[in-house]
């Protein structure tokens, strides 16, 4: 998939974190000169070695392959990357605030090194979720900090990777969102991405900013609302998985994000939602139908904790085997997820935890704190009272139940993705419980 020489473009990609490393890599793979610029330096040095900063499937393949036909490079200087570029992106940081609004510093620091080194026609991309009419923000700082009378554009055009899935997705989106002021800004655009095969809307930089927001927290409405239908199945012993399954075969619903579960984490649809319900609220509309699906996502770890509760009888002194940290699977970010808060729920409850993961141990060893035993494998010893499966990590559906009715018999398995074989646990002799089944 590489591109004619006249498309290429030279592009400055700031902040190497998920986005801006997957798309910097992806840039170059499309053919682009790509820098990537990061202020962490042992992240920098590290990606010129080879050594990715995070686990992303395909992402230290695009990297070395990038780096090694010098389509691709690293630097910590702003300032000597963005005069070489024709466009830049800006893919810094932006979290959250105890109040619920979005910390802008990295974004306009960078923003105005930027403008100091305006040499040349720039045009100057947000792929970082900010809150609607940040881009016009930037527009005025870049003004107000330029020297010299180049001109310059700002742009918008949000990301929609997955972690774990993030080198297919940017190949292959549903949609491309350019949200421009000019039209020479959109064309730039279209030239950057003339390779991928998709939908390109184009929309002023407010619809744009906005169009994030919107699809996150469409997202994780779906998700809190089968959360909430869980609940109801759990009370009438029906099956959430069936329900799911019926209702997304209607083809307005749709399959996906349907997965009942301990809720959803990571650090996009969590500060999404809060801070969409933030600028909803600044604007004088109070858009209480995000509180909900907030609630509703905050009460999902408690619910579960609470069933286990129920069947042990008591927490403490039990042993938790617990399989998976991550926030979801096939990566190892561990910010906001749902495992966690299980974790600690438990741990607060006097019970001891023998944790494993296949990425995220390291980074659980930074936050977790008590009576916590960090495994190899899945700790399957006859002294667990409860298995708990927290992340479908595929390698979890492979455990042998068969086996393991010898070993330990009478074991409580506790299914809060809905990823084990019910029927294969039960027939088993052990005990089980799902969400919303
Ligand atoms: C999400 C969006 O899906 C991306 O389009 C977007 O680019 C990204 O946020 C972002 O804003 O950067 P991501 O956070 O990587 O991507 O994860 P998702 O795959 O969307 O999952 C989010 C959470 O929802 C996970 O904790 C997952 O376990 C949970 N989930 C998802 C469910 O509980 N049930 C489902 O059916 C689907």
């Amino acid at each position: 998939m590489s591109i004619k020489s006249k498309t290429a473009k030279n592009i400055c990609v700031i902040g190497a974190g998920h986005v801006g490393l997957v798309a910097a890599a992806c840039f170059a793979h499309l053919g682009h000169k790509v820098i990537c610029v990061d202020n962490n330096k042992k992240r920098i040095n590290g990606l010129k070695k080879g050594i990715m900063p995070f686990y992303e499937p395909g992402l230290e393949k695009l990297v070395i392959n990038g780096c090694k036909k010098e389509k691709l490079s690293f630097s910590f200087s702003i300032s000597g990357s963005v005069k070489c570029s024709d466009l830049i992106f800006i893919a810094v940081g932006t979290p959250p605030m105890p109040d619920g609004s979005v910390d802008l510093i990295a974004v306009e620091n960078v923003v105005k090194i930027i403008a100091n080194n305006l040499n040349d026609y720039k045009l100057i991309v947000s792929k970082s979720t900010v809150p609607v009419n940040t881009g016009k923000r930037l527009l005025k700082i870049i003004e107000n900090n330029k020297k010299g009378k180049n001109s310059f554009d700002v742009a918008s055009n949000p990301e929609f990777l997955r972690e774990g899935k993030a080198i297919f997705d940017f190949f292959h989106p549903d949609r491309l969102i350019f949200g421009v002021g000019s039209q020479k800004a959109a064309n730039l655009l279209h030239e950057v991405y003339s390779k991928i095969k998709t939908e390109k809307i184009v929309t002023d930089i407010n619809t744009a900013e906005m169009i994030k927001y919107a699809s996150n927290s469409f997202l994780a409405m779906k998700v809190s609302y089968i959360n909430a239908i869980s609940c109801l199945s759990d009370k009438l012993g029906a099956d959430i998985k069936k329900i799911a399954h019926a209702i997304g075969a209607d083809k307005r619903i749709g399959f996906d994000f349907l997965n009942a579960g301990i809720g959803y984490g990571g650090f996009c649809f969590p500060k999404d939602v809060q801070a969409f319900h933030y600028t909803a609220k600044k604007l004088g509309y109070d858009f209480r139908l995000l509180d909900e699906v907030q609630k509703i996502n905050k009460n999902q770890p408690k619910l579960f904790v609470k069933r286990i509760e129920e069947r042990l009888g008591t927490l403490k002194g039990k042993n938790f085997s617990v399989c998976g940290l991550s926030f979801k699977p096939n990566t190892s970010d561990i910010r906001f997820s749902p495992a966690i808060k299980v974790i600690n729920l438990l741990l607060a409850k006097k019970a001891a935890v023998y944790v494993y993961d296949p990425q995220a141990i390291d980074n659980s060893k930074k936050i977790l704190i008590g009576n916590v035993t960090y495994c190899k494998k899945p700790y399957l010893k006859s002294d667990i009272d409860c298995l708990c499966v927290l992340t479908e990590w595929a390698e979890f559906e492979k455990i042998d139940f068969k086996k393991l009715k010898k070993q330990i018999p009478g074991l409580l398995v506790a299914d809060g993705r809905n990823t084990l074989n019910r029927e294969k646990i039960i027939s088993n002799g052990f005990g089980y419980i799902g969400i919303g089944r």
